[in-house]
């Protein structure tokens, strides 16, 4: 059994906020007291800069900054700490996925595959960075319950040929989960490479990026329990090597002169100028303290949560649910016939309820399935039982103030 108040007991957040139901976790989860020590201690006792001082000050914030790669790859199962480059998070991991590919990979004529869920920073940077080469987007259609088209992208895979997918673990838009094993599999036979945008999925199961065989997973340690400013780009190293850098500077060098300039080993080559040391180190607190929880036992519960939410949203009158309860990572996106999301929005945030209403960086997704938006429900395994009463009737009462 997953003990919920042991586990809420870790973030003073709620100690502060009593009065506050937090149910915003898709766009950033509360922080636990141990990534909140890592980071002040590193400031406050081992502060310096990483890889280039003289000092053994400076050795030692190497130490714990390179032990802090380790423990997320160990985290994530990847072959070697060098295949874990830092980056700002996972809209940076992705542009510079988009930017690194081309010329190498991707050419004149190619296609990338992208599909109808995706958030922006999984459309944008592949836009403005390959079309420009000539590089065409196709994009996996839903089917009427809001989830991928799996024959379709089996279709599309055949039929366009791409050279890279890229698809979501789950929609921050909906909560649904991609079927990611059948969608790497597939990739997989037509010789597509793979990436997988784990912002929403990683902190939905454990995530074993040998076990997956996709080449390239990225996420964000905000969304995570861990400090925001800080990801990861994961990916294979014979695929790393392959990424035209998207910054230069110091620390991604071999060697400089004005004629020339040789370019440092992965993982450095990747990471120009200095790292976000102590984002990086209050990732890894987040994931080795999260590493004490069973991750089924949390996953179970949340989807007790939301079935509760989503059953209770589903008996009030005018209220449309976008997301399915099968195959749901933990967001329930509904609206109020007739009404716009923001409004249904802000009678919430006076009943001190947090959601995210509008089109969730997503807007091509409500697009396809014809909607202003939404307002959006996310779980995270700190939200109680209580809390999604409280949200249950306070939907029903806005539902009743708006009708
Ligand atoms: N991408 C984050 C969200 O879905 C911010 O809210």
């Amino acid at each position: 059994m997953f003990d919920v108040a042991a586990f809420r007991a870790e973030f003073a957040f709620f100690r502060h906020n009593p009065e506050w139901v937090y149910l915003d976790n898709a766009a950033s989860t509360q922080k636990p007291a141990a990534v909140l020590a890592s980071m002040q201690q590193f400031y406050a006792q081992d502060y310096s800069n990483v890889h280039r001082g003289a000092h053994a000050l400076s050795q030692r914030a190497t130490a714990l900054f390179e032990q802090a790669r380790t423990d997320v790859a160990a985290f994530f199962n990847a072959k070697s700490p060098a295949e874990i480059i830092w980056s700002a998070g996972a809209t940076g991991a992705l542009n510079q996925l988009a930017f690194g590919l081309v010329g190498s990979v991707l050419q004149s004529g190619d296609c990338v595959l992208i599909t109808t869920l995706e958030h922006h920073a999984n459309i944008v940077p592949w836009q403005f960075h390959t079309a420009s080469v000539g590089v065409e987007l196709a994009v996996v259609p839903l089917m009427a319950n809001h989830h991928l088209d799996l024959a379709a992208y089996a279709k599309l895979l055949a039929e366009k040929k791409p050279k890279v997918v890229s698809f979501t673990h789950v929609s921050n838009g909906l909560g649904h989960v991609t079927p990611i094993h059948d969608f790497i599999d597939l990739a997989k036979k037509h010789g597509a490479i793979t990436i997988v945008d784990g912002s929403q999925g990683a902190s939905y199961q454990a995530v074993d990026v040998q076990a997956l065989d996709c080449d390239f997973y990225v996420c964000s340690a905000h969304k995570l329990y861990g400090p925001t400013g800080i990801g990861i780009l994961y990916g294979k190293t014979a695929m790393l090597e392959q990424l035209r850098p998207l910054c230069y500077g110091g620390e991604m060098i071999k060697q400089v002169t004005f004629a020339k300039t040789t370019l440092n080993q992965l993982p450095y080559r990747l990471e120009a100028g200095t790292p976000n040391i102590a984002g990086a180190i209050g990732f890894a607190a987040a994931l080795n303290w999260l590493s004490q929880f069973d991750f089924t036992a949390m996953a179970q519960y949340k989807q007790h949560l939301l079935s509760q939410l989503w059953h209770g949203a589903k008996a009030i009158p005018g209220v449309q649910l976008l997301s399915t309860v099968e195959n749901n990572a933990g967001i329930v996106s509904l609206n109020l016939q007739n009404e716009h999301p923001s409004d249904l929005a802000v009678l919430l945030d006076q009943q001190k309820i947090a959601v995210r209403a509008g089109t969730h960086c997503a807007m091509p997704l409500f697009q396809a399935i014809q909607q202003p938006g939404a307002v959006r429900f996310s779980l995270a395994p700190y939200t109680t039982v209580a809390e999604i009463e409280q949200t249950i009737d306070a939907i029903a009462a806005a539902a009743d103030l708006l009708a």
